[in-house]
């Protein structure tokens, strides 16, 4: 089958070629999906170039990527189950994430075929497209961390999200929405019409307001720009996944949002 593989750590001129490699066999609890689609996220970018460091030894490879075929995220339909598999049969639409733990390894996604645990993927929804089945799982991920772990969301509660109009932020937009939640989004004029449709009730134009200096207090500030540092929730700018949620309590004063952080930043 084809592939994208990885040959070393390094930038992706140098070290990414399409090649013919073995389509993968799959264990009693994997099943073989042809990949329809395949997204791309910044963890990617992180594999690919190796650093920091440390993701060789959390499992990525020392010397080189452990996994030479790259990607996470994927969407296509099942060619063959394992023995043990009993959600999904051959020929049903899938989608996932297909690595486990570690998000800074090769998953194997960008190939014509890719082996991915059964508990690591859902049924595709039949109005959703491949492409955008694909886009979903990491930044999902992050942001369902950050709306309901980090930022523990409960309807009624005010949320502003930071960098709302990209990939995490748009789903940290549609989550806190689900949750019953007033959403604020930040992020540049051209996507206050987009953000609004998927249930901001307030944008704010990063370009011509501060959301730090309006005096709005918010209960909940998932924050994905990290722009804002020694304010907002500026500690974001110093981690590499950024799912900072910082819960505020409105009583207690502060410069900028209301109240002191209730909970720290985790990477995905
Ligand atoms: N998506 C993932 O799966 C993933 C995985 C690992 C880590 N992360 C991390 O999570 C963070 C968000 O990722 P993402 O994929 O959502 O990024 P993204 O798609 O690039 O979205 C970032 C958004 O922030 C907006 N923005 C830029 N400057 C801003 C400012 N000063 N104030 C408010 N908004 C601003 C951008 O708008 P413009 O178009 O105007 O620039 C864009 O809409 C990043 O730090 C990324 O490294 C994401």
């Amino acid at each position: 089958m084809k592939a994208i593989v990885q040959s070393a750590y390094g930038a992706p001129d140098d070290v990414l070629a399409l090649r013919d490699v073995p389509q993968p066999s799959i264990r009693d609890d994997e099943v073989l999906v042809r990949v329809r689609a395949a997204s791309m996220h910044p963890d990617i970018w992180h594999t690919v170039n190796g650093v920091p460091y440390a993701l060789r030894i959390m499992g990525g490879g020392l010397r080189g990527p452990k996994n030479p075929v790259l990607g996470t995220d994927v969407a296509g339909e099942v060619e063959a189950v394992g023995g043990a598999v009993s959600r999904f049969q051959v020929g049903d639409a899938v989608f996932g994430e297909i690595v486990s733990g570690n998000q800074w390894t090769n998953g194997g996604a960008y190939a014509e075929y890719a082996a991915a645990r059964e508990s690591r993927l859902a049924p595709k929804p039949s109005g959703v497209t491949f492409e955008q089945a694909a886009s979903v799982p990491t930044s999902a991920l992050i942001a369902l961390r950050a709306v309901r772990g980090e930022g523990r969301v409960r309807s009624g509660q005010s949320v502003l999200v930071n960098g709302a109009g990209g990939g995490v932020g748009t789903m940290a937009v549609q989550i806190a929405r689900a949750a019953g939640a007033y959403v604020t989004a930040v992020d540049s004029s051209g996507k206050a019409d987009m953000l609004r449709s998927i249930g901001a009730e307030h944008v704010i134009d990063y370009a011509q307001e501060d959301f730090t200096r309006t005096g709005e207090r918010y209960d909940v500030i998932v924050d994905l720009a990290g722009n804002h540092r020694g304010g907002g929730c500026g500690r974001s700018s110093r981690l590499t996944a950024p799912t900072c949620s910082w819960a505020t309590s409105t009583s207690t004063a502060a410069p900028t949002i209301a109240g002191s952080a209730a909970s720290a930043a985790s990477s995905a």
